[in-house]
Parts: structure tokens; sequence; C-alpha cells
């Protein structure tokens, strides 16, 4: 994966435990624009890579913006890149997008949690600038942890549905009301910790068909797999090489010299996904939607495997 310097131009304590940081490149020129929704890898002075969404806005090529919500207790390196200062050097990769805006959609409904914000805030920047039609829901326990409230009740107040400390037995009903009576052809786009996702979820089921509910990962879901891993022959460009039940493919064609990228190594960044030209997947991974993994043409070789004796694999 090939990385870019960037200089921290700017710092902004969005919320108590939230800063954005705002990233030019230190050749001068532009990053570019990007996908509403998209996200970097970031690299940040312990090494430790992580994915953050862009909150910038998409059409301006100049700069991005990451918002890193302060984790004491995790080895994700939020704590080191909150220490940076303006002026210093960092790493970030291209721009990649999981959590694209259907186009042909009538109408969108955003619901975000916590610093789930992220993504949201570009893809309401976006909607809200090209006439899109959408609602964001904004879950905060209150007012002081919801990140860039300011600027969205600034930028999109009629559009903006902030839900701040309620409790969470309400949310069930409130999430009823909000998904209830849509337009025909809406979708859904979430973000949050994986509880909030887990309801959103159940409640949007009803309303919305699957396939229009899209999300944005912060960590894993629980997979259900198929029992006892089994050993299988993986063949890219005309190579074969064998990858042992206790062994991983991307970690087997990487030994064998094969240039794959990695990033999260879980299955929610999207940095691996290789096309399938041939064999039975064992979907593993929180990136692909339901009819990507039932095509049976994506594969996440981070995570996942094959269930049949071998896999033909190309790059994607
Ligand atoms: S490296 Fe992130 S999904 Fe495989």
């Amino acid at each position: 994966m090939s990385l870019i310097d960037v200089r921290v131009a700017e710092i902004i304590e969005e919320s108590a435990q939230v800063k954005s940081l705002r990233l030019v490149r230190v050749d001068g020129e532009p990053l570019g624009v990007y996908e509403a929704g998209a996200h970097v890898d970031v690299v940040g002075p312990t090494a430790i890579t992580r994915q953050y969404s862009l909150c910038s806005r998409p059409e301006d090529p100049d700069s991005y913006t990451v918002a890193v919500k302060c984790e004491p207790h995790s080895r994700g390196g939020s704590e080191a890149l909150h220490a940076l200062q303006v002026g210093d050097v960092i790493q970030i990769s291209s721009p990649r997008n999981l959590l694209q805006i259907v186009p042909e959609a009538k109408h969108h409904v955003l619901m975000a949690a916590g610093i789930g914000i992220t993504p949201m805030l570009s893809i309401a920047r976006y909607l809200d600038v090209h006439d899109g039609d959408f609602d964001l829901h904004y879950f905060a326990r209150s007012s002081e942890e919801a990140a860039f409230l300011g600027l969205l009740q600034e930028k999109c107040p009629q559009k903006l549905h902030p839900h701040l400390g309620t409790p969470l037995e309400e949310h069930d009903a409130l999430l009823r009301e909000a998904l209830a009576d849509l337009p025909e052809d809406t979708h859904l786009y979430m973000c949050g910790p994986e509880p909030f996702m887990d309801m959103v979820m159940h409640v949007a089921l009803e309303y919305v068909d699957e396939e229009r509910v899209h999300k944005e990962n912060f960590r894993p879901a629980e997979q259900e797999t198929t029992g006892e891993d089994s050993a299988f022959d993986v063949e890219l460009e005309g190579e074969t090489f064998h990858v042992p039940a206790d062994r991983t493919i991307v970690e087997v064609l990487r030994e064998g010299g094969a240039d794959v990228d990695t990033s999260c190594q879980e299955g929610i960044c999207g940095t691996c996904i290789m096309e399938v030209l041939e064999g039975d997947v064992d979907h593993r991974d929180s990136v692909l939607t339901k009819s990507e993994k039932e095509s049976g043409e994506l594969i996440t070789v981070c995570v996942s495997r094959c269930t049949s004796p071998l896999l033909r694999l190309d790059y994607y």
C-alpha cells in the first residue's frame, strides 16, 4: 500500500474526547477530491495503522480532515494521534470508499452514534450541496459529546435530528418513528458502536430491504463459520500456494512473494479484497455486502477462507 506523507495543518477540539486533524500533503500538492463516505488508513506516531473516515468537504482537494476519538485503553494509537501538534508529519493512504452514496436513491436516511458521525458528515455535506433528499439522525450522550453538532446545526438544520441523551429504552420507538413511512426507494446508511448498529439493523429490516442498508463497521462483526477450518490451494497468476488450516490466505500469498495490500487484517476495511475466479468462499468479513458475498466473486483474503479444494484468485 503506498502511503502519502501529510502534515497536520490544523487541530480542532470537536468535543471533550474528539479532535479533528486537518491534513495537507508535505510536498504541497493537492490531495484531491474524495467520494463522500470514504476513509483513509492513518499511520500515526506509534506505527499502528487504523482507518478513519474523512470528514472534510469531499470536494475540497487541498486538505483532508479526520476526527479521532481518544480511546485510552485501546492499542489503536488514538492517544498518540491526540498528542500530535500542528506541523507534525504522519502518513495516510489514498481514500477508499465502502459507504458510497447510492446516486439513484430517492431519499437517504443517515444514522450515526457517537464518533460514527464522521462518515455521515461527509455524506450529509455532499447531499446538502447537491440537493439530495436526506435525514440525519445523530445519537450522542449530550451536546458536549456530540462532535460537529454545531457545524451540522449551521449547515443543515432542517435535515438534522439530534437525539442527545435519549435513554436506551426509547431508541427502538424513536428508530421506528424515523424509519416508518419512508419513500419506497430509500437507502439507509449507518455508523456507530456495534450495539447501536445491531439495534438499527434489527428495526430497519422491518422497513427497508437489506440491500438498501449500508454500514461502516468499527470492529469486525461476530461471524458464523462453517465449522473446522480445512486446507486448500490458492492459484494466483499461474502460481499455486498451499494454505494450511491454521494460516490465512494473505499470509501464505505474501510469504510466496505475492503483492497483496492489507490494513486492518480483521475483515473490516476492504483493502485486501481480491477477485474470485473459481472456488467456494467461506466469507468471514464485515465489509462485503450480502449480495457481494452471495455472488461469490469477491473475497477478503485476510480473514475469509475456501471450502473447496481450489480457490483461483486475481487482483481486484
Ligand atoms: S485487510 Fe482489512 S479487510 Fe482485509
